[in-house]
């Protein structure tokens, strides 16, 4: 078996497959421990610019740069054989024109190995699409809430509550499609504005916090372990690994300070003294 074959990973056609037909599942990873355990059970892990937040204790998305986007996307790369992994672009990467986002993502692309970017930004982000999706990169698209607009919106704000925005954000939709992304994020949408973009555009939409009509989920990994003591409220938690670590953490403690840590030879296997 030659090697390419042995370390197959799920490709962009196959994603766009799944169109109208199985869920695709997507989450948030960051690093390559993570990456080992999620990999035979996601078709996308997304390399988010969340772990700003997440891993680096920001506020926001606005602070991540280039550089830790590729350090944490190489680290799930080397963790991973099968999963397509997407990268963020951060915040200041991409916006300015087609050509220098260009250049910031293929730059990704080298450097990780990764097979996708992903960019936020309806619209006015349809010729920048264009422009890598010809060029060779597949871009997924992100629209809806958008967290680096942050500053913009003046918060996180779900948004398509009031129908008077419909119009203008099934555009954005419309335009990424017709760009050439082959999926897009709609994150913090309402149900009903993000199950009709699902059912008007040609590639999968990924919801969080949208609809569990849309083509495919994504969470973030830490959120839906319950490490994050204040989740978003559509989280749902599939385990409690911050209690757990807090009482592995509490024992370890205990144990060190009455000494009854066990002793290197029970930890590294000694030769006999002959
Ligand atoms: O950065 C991120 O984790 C994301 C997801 C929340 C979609 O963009």
């Amino acid at each position: 078996m030659s090697v390419q074959s042995q370390n197959r990973r799920v490709t962009v056609p196959e994603i766009k497959s799944h169109k109208g037909g199985t869920p695709i599942v997507v989450l948030t990873c960051y690093h390559a421990h993570t990456a080992r355990l999620l990999d035979s059970h996601v078709d996308i892990m997304l390399v988010g610019d969340s772990l700003g937040m997440v891993m680096h204790g920001l506020e926001n998305t606005l602070g991540v740069t280039l550089e830790m986007m590729i350090t944490h996307g190489k680290a799930v790369m080397r963790g991973s054989k099968r999963a397509l992994v997407v990268v963020d672009m951060p915040f200041g990467s991409y916006e300015e024109s087609p050509a220098i986002a260009f250049r910031n993502a293929a730059r990704v692309i080298q450097e990780t190995g990764a097979t996708a970017v992903k960019m936020e930004g309806g619209v006015r982000m349809a010729e920048t699409v264009k422009y890598l999706t010809q060029r060779g990169i597949p871009v997924m698209g992100h629209i809806g809430l958008t967290p680096q607009g942050v500053n913009v919106a003046g918060g996180f704000k779900t948004v398509g509550r009031n129908q008077d925005e419909w119009p203008a954000i099934e555009a954005d939709a419309k335009a990424l499609a017709e760009a050439g992304a082959f999926a897009m994020v709609l994150e913090g949408m309402a149900e009903p504005l993000a199950a009709k973009i699902t059912a008007e555009i040609a590639v999968p939409t990924i919801g969080i916090g949208a609809s569990p009509a849309c083509d495919g989920q994504v969470l973030v990994m830490e959120d839906m372990l319950g490490l994050n003591p204040d989740p978003p409220r559509f989280v749902r938690e599939y385990a409690s690994l911050g209690g757990a670590i807090e009482a592995a953490v509490k024992a370890y403690a205990a144990d060190v300070r009455s000494r009854s840590f066990p002793g290197a030879e029970n930890v590294y296997p000694m030769k006999k003294a002959q």
